[in-house]
């Protein structure tokens, strides 16, 4: 991703520019995003990250920007207005350098409301969409469709990477015995992040023996390898699940009714 910033203290006359990212569920959105806005955040005057998911509360992600870059909270009952939540947005950011991340956005309505709040300035401002539907994307970029960019699968050399780190520590303590069985499961999963993460987590629970990483390997299609079709990666999802002791199971059941990318306080999921 190109990726031109100057010092916040600079003021060039530089247009509020909105850049896209799209690619499957699991292709690396929400890291790659997370990463520029960790590494870039310096260079804004404020930021803000917000997760829009499916079925999105706007006034809840309205309120939750207003308190990241404002960096105080605001009670529901001052703040439950989108009209106010706007104004409010509109009228902070109007002299602000702001780099704000609006992970996994499904619907140009969506983007439509959120977009009201986040005032077009001349500071050099940035938006990164992310969203695994590319008219959204389209959408969001408006006229500047070359700022729409398409998240690659990892090469075969970066998903040998991150999956004998995952399972062995590093590339370099994988068992002769296992290497050849190892780079076929990698193939299958066909760069895809989050299967490579996936299968490399059950294979930490499995023994050192070949026998039970071929079961592991037959128990993957083929599919990823040309696409990452979701029945594919629900494949795999599923196989890690099952193979979860019972408690295991029970505390991944409890997650799931967190909405996804919600950060989960451990104190509540204790408790439950
Ligand atoms: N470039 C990468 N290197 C290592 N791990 C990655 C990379 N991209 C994604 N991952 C891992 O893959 C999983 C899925 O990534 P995520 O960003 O949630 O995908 P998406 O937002 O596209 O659904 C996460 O566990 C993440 O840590
Ligand atoms: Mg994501």
């Amino acid at each position: 991703m190109r990726w031109q910033c100057k010092s916040k203290n600079s003021s060039p006359a530089s247009s509020r520019q909105v850049s896209a990212m799209t690619g499957f569920g699991g292709s690396g959105k929400t890291t790659l995003a997370n990463q520029v806005y960790q590494k870039a955040g310096r260079l804004f005057n404020c930021q803000a990250f917000v997760s829009v998911s499916q079925n999105p509360d706007i006034r809840k992600i309205l309120r939750s920007m207003l308190s990241q870059i404002r960096k105080e909270d605001f009670p529901i009952s001052r703040s439950s207005d989108e009209a106010w939540l706007i104004n409010s947005m509109r009228d902070f950011l109007k002299d602000k350098r702001y780099l704000i991340v609006i992970d996994d956005i499904w619907s140009i309505q969506a983007w439509k409301t959120i977009k009201c709040a986040l005032l077009e300035n001349s500071c050099g401002s940035r938006i990164i969409v992310t969203t695994r539907n590319v008219s959204v994307a389209k959408s969001c970029c408006f006229p500047r469709l070359d700022l729409a960019y398409e998240l690659r699968p990892l090469t075969e050399a970066d998903s040998k990477i991150l999956f004998f780190t995952r399972v062995f520590g590093s590339v370099e303590k994988c068992p002769l015995h296992l290497n050849e069985i190892s780079t076929e499961i990698i193939k299958k999963c066909g760069g895809l992040p989050l299967a490579i993460i996936t299968i490399g987590s059950l294979l930490t629970t499995k023994s050192d023996s070949r026998e039970d990483w071929v079961r592991v390997r037959n128990s993957i299609g083929r599919g990823l390898e040309k696409n990452p079709h979701v029945e594919e990666m629900e494949r795999i999802l599923s196989l890690s699940y099952n193979d979860l002791t019972l408690q295991l199971k029970t505390c991944l059941l409890y997650l799931s009714m967190y909405p996804e990318d919600y950060e989960v306080q451990m104190e509540d999921l204790v408790r439950r």
